[in-house]
């Protein structure tokens, strides 16, 4: 039932050319530029002319939800707040009947994010469900929504249901970019065919498998890491220290990476790794500053970079590539490697990787 592989999580990871291209399949058409969402369409204009959208989720699906943040507001131009479920039910926050709820949930079942939105229906907004689980509470409870179609995930840590979700949020935002037009349609096309090709770039990304078991062998030991990012890098930034901690029991920070002045560049020494998403986008400068301030303290860089590049590679202590591409498509990208690393040093490390201390698959206490 594991495929041959040693653990679920490391047959789950490897299914995502897979899961990835299920999500997208029957959905995108990029000789025309068009999204087809069959959950949207009635609330086309509802989406037209929301004044804001209030992604609302727990764990690996909040870190969704901060990519989709990005997406939604860089393509579509609305508003977009990302919540905590557990926080934004306990607070009384404003919401009106023009806003749009989007709960992202793997299980359906999670009860922080289901009291959420029974709590935003009350005040009158429209519930739409991003859901791994066909026919759980969370699709129920909502007026539209769609299935991330990733298949069943075993391993407590959420790999490939992550990357559908990304994949779901993604197709949102382009869904509401055509609508709104904020997008001229030779770029939407662009994107689309960009998209289609992505199963094959993770494919790619999944070739550094050994490259990385390398690289973690020489971290089994650390106490602690740190994980940085910039723009949609960020929440790849959260999602890889999230992996590591819930698997492999080592503290890590996620942080955006100019906020590492700010406070954590004073737990940098030399025992300390900093992962760091350094790929070629209109970040990459900014990064790369951001990498000499590590050196200077003399802490260890691992850097993902974009395959060919030379000026990180230069100053990081180890790279590892993924397949150049179009910004947006950065998050389903350079998670692999992070799921990948998380998950060798967890395995080297003893731990029961499919099933980690304390945590259990679905949420549904409060
Ligand atoms: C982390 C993880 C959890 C879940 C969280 C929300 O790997 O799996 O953080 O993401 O419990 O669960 P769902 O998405 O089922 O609502």
């Amino acid at each position: 039932e594991k495929g041959g592989y040693e653990h679920f999580m490391l047959k789950e990871i490897y299914e995502q050319p897979r899961s990835i291209n299920d999500c997208m399949r029957g959905r995108i058409y990029p000789l025309e530029g068009k999204i087809q969402l069959g959950g949207i369409k009635e609330y086309a204009e509802k989406f037209k002319n929301a004044h804001r959208i209030i992604i609302v989720a727990c764990g690996t699906s909040w870190h969704a939800g901060l990519v989709g943040e990005y997406l939604i507001e860089e393509y579509a131009r609305i508003p977009v707040e990302v919540e905590y479920a557990s926080e934004f039910r306990y607070r009384n926050p404003i919401i009106s009947e023009n806003d749009i709820v989007i709960a992202i949930s793997q299980s359906g079942e999670t009860a922080d994010t289901m009291a959420a939105i029974e709590m935003a229906k009350s005040k009158g907004a429209t519930i739409f469900g991003i859901c791994n689980v066909v026919g759980a509470s969370i699709p129920r409870l909502s007026d539209a929504g769609m299935y991330t179609h990733a298949g069943p995930e075993i391993g407590v840590a959420s790999t490939k249901a992550f990357t559908a979700q990304v994949t779901a949020l993604t197709l949102m935002a382009f869904y509401m970019a055509e609508v709104k037009g904020t997008l001229p349609k030779t770029k939407l096309i662009a994107l689309l065919s960009e998209l289609e090709r992505i199963p094959s770039l993770v494919e790619k990304a999944l070739e550094s498998d050994k490259l990385i078991l390398e690289i973690a062998e020489k971290f089994k030991d650390s106490r602690n890491a740190l994980f940085l990012g910039r723009g949609s890098g960020f929440p790849v930034a959260l999602e890889g220290a999230l992996k590591l901690k819930e698997i492999s029991y080592i503290h890590a920070e996620g942080y955006p990476a100019a906020e590492m002045k700010h406070g954590p560049i004073a737990l940098i020494d030399e025992e300390m790794p900093v992962i760091v998403i350094a790929t070629k986008n209109s970040s990459y400068e900014k990064v790369i500053s951001n990498i000499q301030e590590v050196k200077a303290r003399k802490g260890i860089v691992v850097a993902i970079v974009t395959e060919g590049d030379t000026d990180v590679v230069k100053m990081a202590d180890y790279s590892i590539e993924i397949p150049a591409s179009d910004e947006a498509f950065l998050p389903l990208l350079a998670t692999i490697p992070l799921q990948l690393l998380s998950y060798h040093i967890a395995v080297l490390r003893g731990c029961n990787v499919d099933q980690p201390r304390n945590l259990a698959k679905s949420v549904t206490v409060e």
